[in-house]
């Protein structure tokens, strides 16, 4: 562990909206007086109605409720785009890179405004209402964006599923919200490939229930089935509409969006977040993370299909007048200098991206950085995993040039925002840690057995939150029991992250990882729970255990067991097919790297599979098993290492 200190450079303190002192004085107030600090920062927005009901919150395990400035009125896309046309009707709001070098649009908040009014009449016209909710399924397209504002604006409820998943994973999403109207385009582009997403939709429209419309956006042009009745071109559907849309007026409480994350068991859950304190809470951790200024260009390179595209592309930069910049491609296409070559193209001041990006960049080699001028860098995030401290430092010193301080946000989908991160021009960093809370966030560790909470400042165990932030989801779609089940019943009264962690002697926070059965490749969370379903969906398998083991540049890897139906035979022609398998049926991102036959499992006498053993094998480091002595088979481990798969 890396002891080194940075400390804020001086002209980012010079400049910054907050500094050590001003961020210990707001920290205090925001804790102490909730109410207070909260009631001001919701007039960083414009409301119908302002609100008057601040804080409603309640963690008591019995009656878990969560509501913030409660009767207030608003709507999400006047704040993103209307209000700001008096002022910056000419300012650029995003940045389109395509993922082609050469092909880029920049578009107005002015044009923002006429796109998005169009696309809410549009879904108006196709029958779509408030509190209606509606699938999208879009590649990093400016549509992408118009949908999620449109969607704002008309009050429906928006479910981004990434356009990576399968058919499969759609169809689950779009059955388990039932939403009748699904947003797509014919194809995607990603790294000079194509992606059939129409195609994909068609495959979920027939196991999904329920569909009644799509809506298919235009954008690689090539040939797609369209079946009448149903399916409907977005260029025809938008033909003479007006570009005028009235936006409801919406509680502070009504739902926003749903996403779906995935968990330690069953299927991805419905994350629930609202309006008010969803965009109360990204608009100012966008502004004081990264420390923005009027007329930044500032770039998160993540998807709108996971929750950093919501809160950091779309909703908190937006909402601050912001320039954000929307990326279709991946880092490494046409080559590895793709990312610097956007920042020095476009003069971008703030870049956030995952550290398993960094690694991979990294591992190409200085010289694609060095050709590029990174001069126009200020600030540098990351977000997703914790980053190792040597991908920090190179993050530092060959892309930041040692004049940018690193913001490592450490937040989740359940979380709308960040949690714990330094602010660039008040925090000294230590390389691998996300450091302090932001404002509001009362971080606490609990001893993972007893439940207790840690007050000494050096500290290990489970970190959970105390009390609530404007950001935080409300439920679990559709099953609120789901939702206290999950965050609020293992440690009661707190807000149980899932993730371990260690507060060091300064009080600093090192997220350690996942406690929980959710493993996270690439940035990516993914439940082994689903993998393992997804294998034994398949007709040869009889049963399955899914770990993680540490992968160099995808922060995890995925390693299965796999027990087959008697009589299967074990070859390399079905470990194939097996992975081809999960790819299908949850999406690439969750492919095994390794498959491992094993005619048993670790299982105690009472039938649970001891995961310890399985992991500790997967990492090559069964010198350390602990007790084998409850296995109902102690013999299959000898099995098990034997024939494990060499990394
Ligand atoms: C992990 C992504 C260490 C963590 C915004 C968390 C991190 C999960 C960091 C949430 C970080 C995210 N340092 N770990 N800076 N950021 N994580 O829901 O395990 O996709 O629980 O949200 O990612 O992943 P999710």
């Amino acid at each position: 562990m890396s002891e080194s200190i940075y400390q804020p450079p001086k002209e980012i303190v010079s400049h910054a909206l907050i500094d050590a002192d001003k961020y210990q004085e707001m920290y205090a107030r925001s804790v102490n007086d909730p109410e207070g600090f909260w009631g001001d920062a919701a007039k960083r927005l414009d409301w119908m109605k302002e609100p008057t009901k601040i804080k409603n919150t309640s963690f008591e395990h019995s009656n878990v409720s969560i509501k913030w400035f409660e009767d207030g009125e608003l709507n999400v896309s006047v704040n993103c785009i209307d209000r700001h046309l008096p002022d910056r009707a000419d300012q650029v709001a995003l940045i389109w890179e395509g993922d082609e070098p050469g092909n880029d649009e920049h578009i107005t908040y002015a044009q923002l405004h006429r796109r998005v009014s169009r696309f809410g009449n549009v879904l108006r016209n196709m029958g779509v209402k408030k509190g209606d909710r509606v699938t999208i399924y879009l590649p990093m397209i400016p549509e992408a964006a118009y949908a999620m504002l449109a969607c704002a604006r008309i009050g429906a409820v928006h479910s981004i599923v990434f356009a990576g998943f399968s058919p499969e994973a759609l169809a689950g999403r779009i059955t388990d919200c039932k939403s009748t109207v699904v947003i797509t385009a014919d194809e995607g582009r990603r790294g000079g490939k194509t992606v059939p997403l129409k195609a994909n939709v068609d495959e979920a429209a027939k196991h999904a229930l329920g569909i009644e419309k799509i809506l298919v956006v235009e954008n690689t042009g090539n040939e797609i089935a369209m079946k009448g009745g149903r399916d409907i071109w977005w260029h025809e559907a938008a033909t003479g509409v007006d570009e005028f849309c009235k936006p409801e007026r919406m509680n502070a409480e009504d739902p926003l969006f749903i996403l779906y994350t995935s968990g330690s068991t069953g299927t991805p859950k419905g994350v629930l977040h609202t309006t008010g304190g969803y965009l109360v809470y990204a608009a100012m951790t966008h502004e004081y993370t990264f420390d923005y200024h009027d007329g930044d260009i500032y770039w998160c390179t993540a998807d709108v299909g996971w929750v950093t595209g919501h809160s950091y592309i779309i909703y908190g930069p937006l909402a601050n007048g912001a320039t954000s910049l929307m990326f279709e491609g991946v880092p490494n296409y046409p080559d590895a200098s793709r990312f610097w070559q956007v920042c020095e193209k476009h003069k971008v001041n703030q870049f956030y991206t995952a550290p398993t990006a960094i690694r991979a960049l990294m591992g190409a080699g200085n010289e694609y950085v060095e050709k590029c001028d990174l001069s126009s860098l200020r600030i540098l995030g990351t977000v997703g995993e914790p980053i190792n401290p040597e991908a920090w430092n190179w993050y530092n010193d060959v892309v930041g040039k040692g004049k940018c301080p690193i913001v490592d946000t450490w937040w989740q989908t359940e979380t709308g925002g960040h949690l714990l991160t330094p602010l660039p021009g008040a925090t000294a960093t230590k390389p691998g840690s996300a450091t302090k809370p932001f404002f509001g966030v009362q971080p606490v560790v609990l001893d993972p057995q007893s439940g207790e909470e840690i007050h000494e400042t050096a500290a290990e165990g489970v970190l959970c939150i105390k009390d609530s932030w404007p950001g935080q989801m409300r439920s679990v779609y559709g099953d609120h029991e789901r939702f206290v089940k999950t965050y609020f019943s293992d440690y009661k009264g707190y807000y149980f992250s899932g993730d371990g962690c260690r507060r060091d002697e300064d009080g600093y926070y090192w997220i350690t990882g996942r406690v929980d059965d959710v493993l996270n490749v690439s940035g990516h969370r993914m439940g082994t729970a689903e993998i393992e379903s997804a294998l034994v969906a398949h007709n040869k398998v009889s049963e399955a255990a899914v770990v993680g083991y540490p992968h160099d540049v995808k922060g995890q890897g995925i390693y299965c067991y796999v027990t087959l139906m008697a009589g299967e035979e074990e070859n390399q022609d079905l470990k194939v097919e097996l992975r081809n398998w999960v790819r299908k049926e949850i999406g690439p991102i969750a492919s095994p790297d390794h498959i491992q036959f094993a005619p048993g499992l670790p299982k105690t006498r009472s039938g649970k599979i001891m995961r310890r053993i399985l992991r500790k094998v997967a990492e090559n480091d069964f010198g350390a098993l602990g007790d084998t002595s409850t296995l109902a088979d102690p013999g299959v481990v000898d099995d098990l290492i034997e024939h494990r798969e060499n990394r």
